[in-house]
């Protein structure tokens, strides 16, 4: 479907009707936002909102789809075009999963690395952080044993540490009380950057943060840390190997790298009535947009040999892989996300060594 020009469509009919974006939106009962993003081209109403839109407008489905008003004899031709159009995209929509929420279906897209940055800069700058709630150490994520089980960290004392995606800085506040004393914080989002420097003045512990996408350059020191880590950061990269790349030459010689992720396996399985079902290929690393809250996400399901190979193809030497569930936590929940974790890891947590 060509949005941008369905888009244009939507706002002069709207406009030849006058009615102004929120009045549109009142009547569909959506938000403004909502509207402004059809009409600039980005997304296209939900299927519950065609006929609607078209009885507003004063046209057919076939004239939405085509994003132009058809005669009697375009009509047939148009019908079949939109038929096959609307064939291929139901193929190319998948469903997905991110955290403990399942997104139901998104769309797969061709990533561009600054739209991709642009996006999620947007959705960490906004409503991200409340979105996904807590998720800093000691935990790794989902329902992996906490840091206290698994101590992947070892001896922090005086130790020269990097967090990747720190965003709010209780993490860094976590190692600060083991006793990292030189302590560094990055990330690709200044609100985020913000609140870990709040954060941390709050409890009197001063950090170096630096703003930037972590698979750039962005003036960290070479050579130099005893300790990178990241809870639920490394995922988001645009760029696998170009990040792995960055960690490594960040790190001094036995240097470690700890990272937890959402496991691949967990995004491929959706509970639905009660049981699991198998939604999502594992094999699918395409990049995809899900709607998250009114704000959009770009990422990319990676599978576990994706994130090892990278590690080693970047001179990393992997000492622990971690994808087991906390089985008393998950037991003690009362939700899907829980009963889940009884049968599939729903994160992993990855230890590597610079040698
Ligand atoms: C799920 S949060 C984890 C934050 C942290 N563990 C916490 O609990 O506060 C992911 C973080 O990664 C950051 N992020 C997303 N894409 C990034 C990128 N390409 N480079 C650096 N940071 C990124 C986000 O801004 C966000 O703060």
């Amino acid at each position: 479907m060509d949005q941008a020009k369905i888009g244009r469509f939507i706002a002069k009919l709207r406009k030849q009707q006058k009615l102004t974006q929120c009045e549109f939106a009142e009547i569909l009962g959506i938000s403004n936002k909502t509207v402004s993003k059809w009409e600039c081209g980005n997304g296209m109403p939900e299927l519950s909102l065609m006929m609607p839109i078209c009885d507003i407008l004063k046209i057919n489905l076939n004239e939405l789809f085509s994003g132009e008003k058809l005669t009697d004899a375009d009509y047939k031709k148009k019908a079949e075009e939109n038929i096959m159009k609307l064939i291929e995209e139901a193929e190319k929509i998948k469903k997905n999963i991110v955290g403990g929420k399942d997104l139901g279906k998104v769309a797969n897209i061709d990533m561009d690395v600054s739209e991709a940055h642009k996006t999620n800069i947007e959705f960490w700058n906004t409503i991200g952080s409340e979105f996904l709630g807590v998720t800093a150490l000691p935990k790794w994520g989902g329902y992996l044993p906490s840091e206290e089980k698994l101590n992947l960290l070892g001896d922090l004392s005086d130790k020269r540490v990097l967090e990747i995606g720190c965003g709010n800085g209780h993490s860094l506040k976590y190692v600060a009380d083991l006793g990292a004393t030189d302590l560094w914080g990055l990330d690709i989002s200044a609100n985020q950057i913000e609140r870990t420097e709040n954060y941390l003045r709050t409890q009197g512990i001063s950090a170096r943060l630096i703003c930037s996408p972590m698979e750039d350059e962005c003036g960290l020191p070479i050579d130099y840390f005893d300790l990178i880590y990241s809870v639920y950061g490394i995922g988001w990269t645009t760029n696998l190997d170009k990040t792995f790349k960055r960690i490594y030459s960040y790190l001094k010689k036995d240097g470690v790298f700890v990272f937890g992720w959402s496991h691949p396996i967990h995004k491929c399985v959706s509970v639905e009535g009660g049981k699991l079902v198998f939604s999502n290929s594992y094999f699918n690393e395409e990049w995809y947009c899900a709607d998250m809250s009114d704000k959009e996400i770009m990422l990319s399901n990676r599978m576990l040999s994706t994130y090892i190979n990278s590690l080693a193809r970047n001179g990393f030497v992997v000492e622990e892989l971690i994808e087991e569930t906390d089985k008393e936590k998950a037991m003690a929940s009362d939700n899907d996300f829980g009963r889940k974790a009884l049968m599939l890891p729903t994160a992993f947590a990855i230890k590597a060594r610079k040698l």
